[in-house]
């Protein structure tokens, strides 16, 4: 029996924590991102940008022709990959930055959950998605009105298709998980604003300077434990703790 993970955005950053923690425990893994990590060993590396084109359909077809259905135990699908977009007051904000930061971080999700579903339908394994959303869902930030309000729509699109989910004979478990301020690119990008685009801007180059950014082996290791913990109600919203 096989367990698989479909992860976007597995490349680095958080994503390579969460393929580490899932490649150790001997899941097979598929990491849908733009470029390839030399570093992940073992695993099923595919080029796409996911906004790009409509690919989302035709991709997750060729990666279910990859997996026996009827051997898989286990199934997770982790809404991962994401963008802060640009960072600014929103009368500066361009149209296409909008456009592009809601496509990658609320309709990519959106899309590739409803593919997972349908596709999975019929089968007897344990089914699972993790929506990688923020803090920043549920706490306004100055600078932030797009990347916090695409990462709310996320929450409540999980909490509403787990009230689904749960009208099924094994649907689909969904769960949102937080994972805290962590040390990736992101990060450096926030770190890198004026603090005319965003006025908390020091505050985050404190949390570097004082060690209290979350490591992302670490949440990946935790965001594994959290997927697999089945006694967590279907659509709950888990926040990983960090140092701050
Ligand atoms: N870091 C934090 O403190 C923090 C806090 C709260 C929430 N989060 C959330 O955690 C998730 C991961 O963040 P991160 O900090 O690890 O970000 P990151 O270091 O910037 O990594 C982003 C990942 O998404 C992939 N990606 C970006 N655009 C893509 C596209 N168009 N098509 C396919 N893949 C794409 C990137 O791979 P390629 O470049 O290879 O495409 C990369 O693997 C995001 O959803 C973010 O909102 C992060």
């Amino acid at each position: 029996m096989s367990k698989i993970l479909i992860i976007s955005g597995g490349s680095r950053g958080i994503g390579e924590g969460i393929v580490n923690a899932y490649v150790e425990k001997g899941w097979d893994v598929f990491s849908l991102s733009r470029s390839i990590n030399d570093n992940l060993k073992g695993i099923n590396q595919i080029v796409v940008d996911l906004c790009e084109g409509n690919k989302l359909e035709q991709i997750i077809q060729t990666v279910f022709e990859k997996i026996e259905y009827n051997t898989v135990e286990d199934i997770t699908l982790i809404n991962n990959a994401g963008s802060l977009g640009e960072v600014n007051r929103i009368e500066n904000i361009p149209e296409f930055d909008i456009q592009a930061t809601f496509l990658l971080n609320t309709i990519v999700p959106i899309q590739l959950s409803r593919l997972f579903i349908q596709k999975t339908k019929d089968w007897k394994a344990r089914k699972s998605i993790i929506n990688i959303s923020s803090g920043a869902a549920v706490s306004p930030k100055y600078g932030w009105s797009i990347y916090c309000s695409s990462k709310a729509a996320v929450d409540l699109f999980t909490q509403s298709v787990a009230l689904e989910q749960n009208e099924l004979n094994n649907g689909v478990s969904l769960k949102v998980v937080y994972p805290g301020i962590v040390d990736t690119e992101m990060q450096e990008k926030i770190r890198s604003q004026s603090k005319d685009s965003f006025i908390e801007v020091d505050k985050f180059i404190d949390f570097k300077t004082d060690n209290k950014l979350n490591d992302k082996f670490t949440v990946g290791k935790e965001v594994y434990k959290i997927e697999q913990d089945v006694s967590i109600q279907n659509g709950a919203i888990i926040r990983i703790q960090d140092n701050r």
